[in-house]
């Protein structure tokens, strides 16, 4: 089969599209043909190498991870004899991240927990989008505090996968909702439901006076006390991702912070695959979908596909087609 290969660290001139074998399943395994799968951050973090973490995971001198690729959708091709959830020719979608990628190809052997239904009516590219992102949105809306009508929100980093989950999902609450990022997402992030935008090249979020019920955080490049200004008595800070040792001092200092300021902070640790169904069923009620990017790549454009998402210029979810 074809894949889109890393065999060292650098950059995603690395990638190379390769024949290699299929992969053969365990028993509590399964095959999927995948359909289409999306880039995340974690992608193009392993294929720099840049931080520990990463090559914690991936392999500290060379990535082991060869094919990465997470969120991936597609269609039931074998199943292991212990396998309940699934049968051949089922449409499914997840995250693999948990377990050892390998969706930048044309097949992929994975658990069946790693796996979900796709919702009815749900094309193989918007699944393709969701896993990751979607999840990490549906996590910091309702694992920490309950939405009530009025709250004044802000979501730093709005214009990526996530803050494009969340304002979807935010509708149904009615609150007031604040995007930060760069100035050619403000159309579509109004568009898309954000009452308010700041570009964050031209005002410094945490330097106004509005105060915010709940600000949620996909980039982490400022320190507690400049959140702490922007928050109101007993409002929350949760941090999903962006600046790694911010994040993780937020992480472990959270109790401390939290006395100090008198404001919660918290911080997202994703559990893949587990809003999958609360997903769908926001699909077939019509209330999400997927953002995706319009320009198309495929398997053998797959490093293209990287190099673009590497420049921060996409709109939406970036997708590699992998069989139409
Ligand atoms: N907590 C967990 O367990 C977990 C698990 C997986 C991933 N993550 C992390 O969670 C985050 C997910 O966010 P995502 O998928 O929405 O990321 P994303 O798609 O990369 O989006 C981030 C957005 O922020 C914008 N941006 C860049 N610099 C900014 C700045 N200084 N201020 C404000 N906005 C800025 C980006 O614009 P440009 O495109 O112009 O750069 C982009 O629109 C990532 O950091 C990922 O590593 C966390």
């Amino acid at each position: 089969m074809k894949a889109l290969v890393i065999k060292e660290y650098g950059s995603p001139n690395k990638l190379s599209i390769e024949e290699v074998p299929k992969p053969i399943i365990m028993s509590n395994e399964v095959l999927v043909k995948i359909k289409a799968v999306s880039i995340n951050d974690l992608d193009l973090g392993i294929i720099e190498g840049k931080s520990l973490i990463n090559r914690l995971l991936a392999g500290l001198f060379r990535p082991k991870i060869q094919i990465l690729g997470s969120d991936i959708a597609g269609v039931i091709e074998e199943i292991g004899e212990s396998v309940t959830k699934f049968k051949i020719g089922d449409k499914v979608y997840g995250d693999l991240s948990d377990n050892k990628f390998g969706g930048f190809a044309e097949y992929v052997a994975t658990s069946e927990k790693n796996l979900c239904h796709i919702a009815e009516g749900m094309p193989f590219d918007i699944a393709a989008a969701i896993p990751q992102a979607g999840q990490l949105a549906y996590q910091a809306l309702y694992d920490f505090s309950e939405i009530t009508e009025g709250q004044k929100i802000l979501i730093n980093g709005a214009g990526g996968g996530v803050g494009t989950f969340a304002v979807q999902m935010l509708r149904k609450h009615k609150v007031h909702l604040t995007g930060v990022d760069t100035d050619v997402k403000r159309e579509m992030l109004l568009k898309l439901g954000y009452d308010e935008f700041i570009d964050y090249m031209k005002t410094d979020f945490t330097e106004q006076n509005t105060q915010y019920d709940i600000v949620i955080d996909c980039k982490t490049n400022k320190s507690p006390r400049k959140y702490k200004k922007i928050l109101k008595e007993n409002g929350m800070y949760i941090t999903i991702g962006g600046d790694i040792p911010k994040v993780i001092w937020i992480m472990f200092m959270s109790k401390y912070l939290e006395k100090r300021y008198r404001r919660a902070f918290k911080c997202v640790i994703l559990h893949t695959n587990r809003n999958l169904p609360e997903i769908n069923k926001m699909f077939e009620e019509g209330n999400l979908t997927s953002i995706i990017d319009p320009r198309s790549f495929t398997l053998e454009t797959g490093r293209e596909a990287m190099e673009y998402y590497a420049t921060g210029e996409q709109l939406g979810k970036v997708l590699i087609v992998v069989d139409e």
